[in-house]
Formats: structure tokens, sequence, C-alpha cells
């Protein structure tokens, strides 16, 4: 396992990807780690993050001393990335300076073929490339970079195993201490090797077997919630989405019927969502059985003639709430005995722990979803270490259909904030009746995995004249968006095809009643937002 260590960069999580998709576990710490906290967490490797600091600045983060001292008590093999290689050098002696002209973008990476090496054996010195080069076959491979300092002295025993036009140090090693350090960010895609070499790192350098995957994983979760249960309850709200129906699965499987689901149907779910997640979770985690509360016609009332985006959100979000405590008191368990079940993932853990700069406050992350204080319970968050590709995989191997899996997400407040304007029971059955035509066909024309997200909006305060057969009609505008993104902070529109969308106007014109006019959404993410409210 490997310690992937943060000095702040936007894109240190993607060293982590990097790791894991080489099949082997890591996790990302803030620089502001203690020693202890290395040495209980025994890693094989460390990783040194890139950071927006200059590591001469006074108030510039660096690994404490009695960590670099482990690390050579331990022989511990390190790579260095852009501050991190530069963090490396000035700790073992080298030297770290302002560079002349910042260098931001593609540079041409030249590998050295000469560096000098022992063989495996120890017997002798041949010439050749770093390890970190295994396996790339070109004399020079584009790479990123961001940096504005650079290292002009490498410490005693390092040397340049690649250079670029500006920079005599791109990449340098001192292989008998297995220390490795690159000035370019080899985890982003504009890398297209960087994979490589980090793979390389891992497991030729360090030696990790790379056999790190789901089914372990899971197992091992399995026997950490077993253990830390007792003879606890664990309550959660199951929204059907890939998270909560993955740690449902997961959680059942380790404690059976003391874990105890729940689905609040809000009325502003998709169409017939409760009846087919609950069958649809039923039938794959054998034994389980999601209790479904009916709270449609609360809702309704409740958002009777409000149409300010963010009132309505308040109030779904209150109703929740209150659903949940309804849920949770029905079950009559004590509160004391039941944990809170959370599908918090990777990245939100990440956000509230990764080093943000030298005044930063180390959060941790418990999201309780707002629950009023009576309320509040000991959570428990088993997907906390997965990213959301992760997540799927362990979903497969739960043996969730792709169905569950593979979904689009669907945000909180549902419909809710997909019927502009007012929203009543009629509106919200028109805008599933339009979704479920718009989906069946984006999935049967084979559109849908191409799509990181696809609903209909509904513009209930837009009338539009049309005409059926002899008739005049005045009806509602319906809204398609599809979106393409990674990460849902940007996306763009999806390019769909115009039989494609021919063919889902004329059924939903045809087939769902109030609806005479179909648009699609050419907006991207900025400066629009994916959902309309
Ligand atoms: P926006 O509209 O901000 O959406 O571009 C980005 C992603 O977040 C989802 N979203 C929400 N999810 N509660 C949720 O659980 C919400 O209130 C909410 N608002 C937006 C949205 O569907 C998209 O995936």
């Amino acid at each position: 396992r490997l310690l992937v260590i943060d000095f702040g960069s936007q894109v240190s999580h993607l060293i982590c990807r990097r790791v894991r998709e080489a099949g082997v576990y890591c996790e990302l710490r803030s620089c502001l780690l203690t020693l202890s906290d290395v040495t209980s967490f025994h890693p094989q490797g460390i990783i040194l993050s890139g950071g927006p600091h200059s590591v001469y600045d006074k108030d510039a983060p660096h690994l404490s001393k009695d960590i670099w001292s482990y690390i050579d008590e331990k022989k511990l093999p390190v790579f260095g990335i852009c501050y991190g290689l530069q963090e490396m050098c000035q700790a073992l002696g080298g030297k770290v300076e302002a560079g002349t002209k910042r260098e931001f973008g593609h540079a041409e990476l030249l590998i050295r073929n000469d560096v000098a090496h022992l063989t495996k054996d120890g017997s002798k010195k041949v010439k050749g490339r770093s390890p970190v080069f295994e396996g790339i076959a070109a004399e020079s491979v584009p790479v990123w970079m961001s940096h504005g300092d650079k290292v002009t002295e490498i410490p005693p025993g390092f040397h340049s195993i690649a250079y670029t036009s500006n920079t005599e140090f791109a990449a340098v090693e001192d292989q008998d201490r297995h220390f490795y350090g690159v000035q370019f960010h080899p985890e982003v895609t504009h890398t297209p090797s960087g994979a490589a070499m980090i793979k390389n790192f891992v497991l030729k350098v360090v030696g990790c077997k790379g056999e790190w995957n789901m089914h372990d994983f899971c197992q091992k979760q399995i026997d950490i919630i077993m253990n830390k249960m007792g003879e606890k309850y664990v309550v959660g709200a199951v929204s059907g989405g890939v998270d909560s129906s993955v740690a449902a699965a997961l959680v059942h499987k380790a404690i059976g019927d003391r874990f105890r689901p729940f689905m609040v149907d809000t009325g502003l779910l998709r169409k017939d969502e409760a009846k087919i997640v609950k069958e649809r979770l039923e039938k794959h985690i054998p034994g389980m059985k999601l209790k479904v509360l009916d709270e449609s016609a609360h809702f309704y009332k409740e958002l009777a003639g409000v149409s300010e985006p963010e009132k309505k959100r308040k109030i779904i979000g209150r109703l929740f709430v209150e659903a949940f405590e309804k849920a949770v008191s029905e079950m009559g368990l004590p509160h004391e005995k039941c944990l809170l079940l959370q599908g918090t993932l990777y990245p939100d853990v990440i956000e509230s722990t990764s080093y943000k700069g030298p005044s930063s406050i180390i959060k941790t992350h418990h999201n309780v979803g707002g629950l009023p204080d009576r309320m509040k319970m000991e959570v428990i968050e088993p997907l906390r270490l997965l990213f959301k590709d992760e997540v799927r995989a362990l979903g497969n191997e739960l043996g969730l259909p792709v169905t569950s899996v593979m979904r689009h997400p669907f945000p909180g407040p549902g419909l809710g904030i997909r019927i502009i304007g007012e929203v009543t029971k009629e509106s919200a059955e028109t805008l599933s009746a339009a979704d479920d035509i718009y989906i069946e066909e984006l999935r049967k024309a084979g559109h849908y995995d191409k799509i990181g997200q696809a609903f209909a909006v509904l513009l209930p305060t837009v009338r539009s004249v049309g005409v059926m057969g002899d008739h005049r009609t005045y009806e509602n505008v319906c809204v398609l968006r599809a979106v393409t993104t990674t990460d849902f902070m940007t996306a763009d529109w999806y390019d769909m095809p115009h039989d494609v969308l021919a063919r889902i106007s004329n059924r939903i014109i045809n087939e769902v009643k109030g609806i005479n006019r179909v648009c699609y959404d050419v907006s991207s993410k900025p400066p629009a937002t994916i959902e309309w409210e």
C-alpha cells in the first residue's frame, strides 16, 4: 500500500487514481500528517504531490524531519512530483530557486539512455534507462508542466534521468536510496505516458504486487462492518441511486436484517421509481426488505404555491428529514443502538481532508444531512475510500444489476427542481412520463451509457400554441437535457443525433398529455448549470 502526501495541488487525487489503476491500494493524506499517521498506515512507498507554494517560502508546508528520518531508516521509496520533487531535493541537500520563466503547459521530455545502474543481482553497472521509464519506447514523450520554481542543484547521489529544453532536472533519481522525482505532472492525462511512469514506480521500484481488487476490498469491508457493529442496528435512506444501493448491498451482506433500509417516495422521483427500486433491490439482495414511505401527498401539499427554487429546496430538505424521523421511529429502534448509513465517497473525503494552505483546519467529513440534534447518530460510511467507478465495480461484485450500477445521478430534490415554477402532482406526473420516454429511447438507441446525465425539464409557466388533428392546443413545453462530464463540475451538452431527437420528441408529444412542444438544451456548464434550478 502506498501513501500519497498532499501539498495542495488541484490534481493530487489523480495520483491516487493512477496508483489504484495500477492495482495498488493508496490513500491521500495532508502534508500536515504526523510520523504516527505514517507508521500506522504501514506504507511500502510514498508519493509527494505538487502544490502551489515555493519550498523556500517562510510558511511553505514541509514533511517533518522525523518523517524523513523514518523514510531513511525504513528505506522507503519516494516519488516526488513538481513541488514534491522540490521538497525532496531541498530536504536532502539540493537547491531550489525561482526559475527565470514560468513553464506552463506542454513540454517535450527527452529520456536519457545512458543512466548507470547496478544490475538486479548487484554484480555490475550497466547503462540504460531509469526503471521509471521502462516500457516507454520513444526517445522523447510529451509531458505537462506547471511550475515557476526549479531545482538548480540536485542532492548528493542524485542524477538527471530526463530533461527538457528548459529544465535539466525534469526527472531525477537516486537509485541506491530509491528516491525519484519529476518536475512535470505524470498524473494528468496531458502526460500520456504518465500513468505508465507511476505504475513503474509502484510496481517496479516499490515492488507492490498490483493485486488490489474489489473482491478482496469487499470481503475486508464486510469484516470491518461486522466487527464494528456488535449488537447495533444500521438505518439508512436508499434513493435507488448507485451509491446508496451499493452501500445498502454491502451493509446487508455484513449484518443481514440488522440493517433497516427505507425509501422515501417524495412524489418527485422518476416514474414508478419506488416500486422499481424496491423490486430490483429485493431481487438482487436476497433477504433485504426495503420499507417504502409514501409521502408524496404531503410533499405536494407543502410545495403548493411555491415557485422560488431555493424555497422549494428548503421545503423538500425539511420534509425529507421529517420523513426520515418518521421512518426511524416507526421501526421502534433506540437511537443509541442505531448507526446511520451514509454513501459518502472518496472525493468528498479528499475535499474535506486535503491540504488547503498553512492556516487551514483539517475537518473530518460527517455529512449527516441536516438531521436535527435529537436525531444525531453515529455515522457509518462504508464507501468513503472509493472513487465513483470503484463503487460501481463494488456494486458488480455484490451482484447488483447494470441498471442499478450504471445509472445516471438523480438529485435529492428530484423533479422538484426540474419543474420550473410551482410543483403539483399533475406536473410531476407529466414530467415523469416524458422523462421515462426520453430515457427509454436513449437506452434503445445505445446512447444512455455515453451520456453523463440525461433528464427532461418541464416549463409549466410557459404555454405554447400547437395543433393536433383539427384542434388548436395550448400546452406545456418540455426541455431535454443531456450532458457529458467527468466530474459534474463542468459539462458539455451531448451531440445527440437528430433521428434520436425526432423519435423522442414525437413520442413525448403524442403520448404525454399536456406537452405539445419539445426543445433540446444546448448549454454547457459553465456558464449554465446541469440542472435548471
Ligand atoms: P448543477 O446543476 O449544479 O448539478 O450543475 C451538478 C450535479 O449535482 C446534482 N445536483 C444535486 N444533487 N441535491 C443533489 O443530491 C441537489 O440539491 C442537487 N442539485 C444538483 C445534479 O443533478 C448534477 O448531477
